[in-house]
């Protein structure tokens, strides 16, 4: 379960240490070291677009529909498409079992996903009409928002929605005192900050940019660049996955020639 960060940090465990003496962390990453990270496009068949993303322990799946006719109709804006974003978490995904449906968190998530996705899309292509995003985490560990915008760009450049760049991101953070790159769940419980950061690397835009816990200036400072760094390590993971695709129909066009 999730808790306030004062409560999980006042919660945690005597004499548990985050960073040992060498300069490991529990899971045996060092200070700015990404989890590991698999990516893979066009997973599903019956989306116009997908991925799937695995990063660390978190488990998540992404699905576009669209462009496509709005209902209900009202929604709909003259001059562009409307980008619906919904961040939906299984309740099988975390320890004690999340109850089905929307709650606070995943409102706000899909709000601030939304945010960091739409500068990237060419909306006014396409008036009239809406584009879905559907995120799904299957399995939750922390940093599901910047794995959740990760997998989504991928998925809206697999289903061929022009866009500016791909929107690539990253959390950084403060536990025992230290700035460090990507925090896993327990980072997250007992460390003194988060800071989840979306980019469009080619001009550097930052499309998403919140802090959870306490920081210094500085220290605020240093995580966001360390996190822009870790989003631009993640943005070469998605374009080689985006190449992976295209080079499987290549063959499979040559194959059927
Ligand atoms: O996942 P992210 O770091 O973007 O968002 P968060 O609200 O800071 O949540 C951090 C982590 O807490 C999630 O990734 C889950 O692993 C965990 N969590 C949970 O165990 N139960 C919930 N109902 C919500 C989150």
């Amino acid at each position: 379960m999730k808790v306030k960060r004062v409560e999980a940090m006042m919660g945690r465990p005597e004499g548990l240490k985050l960073i040992d003496e060498n300069g490991k962390r529990l899971d045996g990453r060092k200070k700015y070291e990404l989890r590991r990270i698999d990516m893979e496009v066009g997973v599903l068949k019956n989306a116009d677009g997908s991925a799937y993303v695995e990063w660390g322990k978190n488990k998540i799946l992404a699905a576009v529909y669209g462009p496509r006719e709005i209902h209900p109709k009202h929604l709909q804006r003259p001059d562009m498409a409307v980008l619906r974003v919904r961040y939906n978490m299984a309740p099988f995904s975390v320890e004690e079992r999340k109850k089905p449906g929307p709650d606070r968190r995943s409102v706000e998530i899909s709000k601030v996903i939304r945010g960091a996705l739409e500068p990237a899309l060419l909306l006014e292509m396409f008036p009239r009409t809406v584009i879905d995003v559907f995120i799904e985490v299957l399995q939750a560990d922390a940093g599901t928002r910047v794995a959740g915008i990760t997998a989504a760009s991928l998925a809206l450049a697999d289903a061929g929605v022009p866009m500016r760049d791909l929107v690539a991101a990253c959390a950084a953070g403060k536990i025992d005192g230290e700035i460090v790159l990507d925090l896993n769940k327990d980072e997250d419980n007992y460390g003194e900050a988060d800071v989840p950061v979306a980019i469009m690397p080619l001009k550097n835009d930052i499309t998403l940019l919140q802090m959870d816990g306490y920081l210094t200036r500085d220290e605020l400072l240093e995580a966001v660049k360390l996190a822009i760094k870790g989003a631009k390590a993640v943005y070469q993971k998605q374009r080689e996955a985006l190449k992976e695709k295209y080079l499987q129909i290549a063959q499979e066009v040559a194959g059927n020639e």
